[in-house]
């Protein structure tokens, strides 16, 4: 079989570690490497949570590189109101003994996209885009080469879940986010109009629970940000946002959308980082993104539990 080459970049977070995790335990694809970036928490934490994740999936090989501490043009707005103080609160893991690699994410992006044939690597950013608009910026010569990206970020119909208006990976960094949604290359978004279909429930946490050694850990997750959603969105679960990209890769299937313009707001304080997204196709703008709107939550839940027991 041949392998689906990819890099996570990320700044786990509970939901970031569900999808390394499924990454790891997938023989369809091959990790490259996990770029971490400031997000959810900062990136010291993200770096470090990255390669616990690792370890509890007893993948140590694993590469792991910090890449950028701050975004692009603004201050880090960090969540620990979501995932807690060190981002993946929950079990209490151990500190990781694998190293964090010495170089640079942001040289490790370009360095491997330049290295591997044409459009063999895709990427799967799960936090603020700050070391994916950096590599492009600083190498263009890269975005051809991408086979695809295929991010959690935005929102059209749900609106957003840090603003009103906005979704928190692209409010954290939006010019960022307007790098790489005008880049040019082949993108799928998932935003949260899809997210918010993959809740979790009682029955799911229970499946995760017991889905082989790192089952109790991911449960744990599951229930601590649980608390937090389930009381902003009133629901009886809570969206698992970011295995959404690595399910696509492996299940495409499971989810549908359009290819539509999404435009990234900059400008406006009141709107800042919306994903304006013509769903209806009213504007004359050129179609940029596979924009994912549906996903079917019971197969992608039974993928995730299958896998995840694998480890
Ligand atoms: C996104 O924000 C982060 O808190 C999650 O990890 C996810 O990537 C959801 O808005
Ligand atoms: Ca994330």
């Amino acid at each position: 079989m041949t392998k689906r080459k990819i890099i996570i970049d990320t700044d786990p977070g509970q939901d970031d570690a569900v999808a390394i995790l499924l990454a790891l335990a997938s023989p369809e694809l091959e990790l490259l490497g996990v770029t971490c970036v400031a997000g959810n928490v900062p990136l010291e934490l993200t770096a470090k949570n990255a390669r616990i994740v690792c370890e509890l999936a007893g993948r140590p090989e694993t590469r792991v590189f910090a890449g950028c501490d701050r975004p692009m043009a603004r201050k880090l707005v960090t969540a620990e109101h979501v995932h807690g103080k060190t981002g993946l609160d929950g079990i209490t893991l151990p500190d990781p003994i694998m190293p964090l690699e010495t170089q640079h994410a942001v040289d490790f992006l370009i360095e491997t996209l330049r290295r591997e044939p044409a459009g063999s690597v895709t990427l799967c950013p799960i936090a603020p885009l700050t070391n994916i608009a950096t590599a492009i910026q600083r190498a263009p010569d890269i975005v051809p080469r991408i086979a695809e990206i295929v991010l959690m970020g935005g929102g059209c119909f749900e609106g957003g879940n840090i603003t009103p208006a906005a979704e928190f990976n692209i409010y954290v960094d939006p010019e960022a986010a307007k790098i790489v949604f005008d880049a040019g290359v082949k993108l799928t978004v998932m935003p949260l109009d899809v997210t918010h279909k993959a809740l979790t429930n009682r029955a799911r946490v229970e499946a995760f629970r017991n889905a082989g050694r790192v089952g109790p850990a991911v449960a744990s997750w599951t229930d601590f940000f649980e608390r937090f959603d389930k009381e902003k969105y009133g629901s009886e679960g809570a969206p698992l946002h970011d295995p959404c990209t690595v399910a696509y890769l492996l299940r495409p299937e499971l989810f549908s959308g359009r290819f539509i313009n999404v435009e990234i707001e900059t400008g406006s304080d009141l709107t800042l980082g919306m994903t304006v997204a013509d769903w209806w196709r009213v504007s004359r703008r050129a179609p940029n993104a596979n924009f994912i709107g549906d996903v079917d939550a019971e197969g992608y839940f039974e993928l995730l539990t299958e896998r995840l027991a694998r480890l």
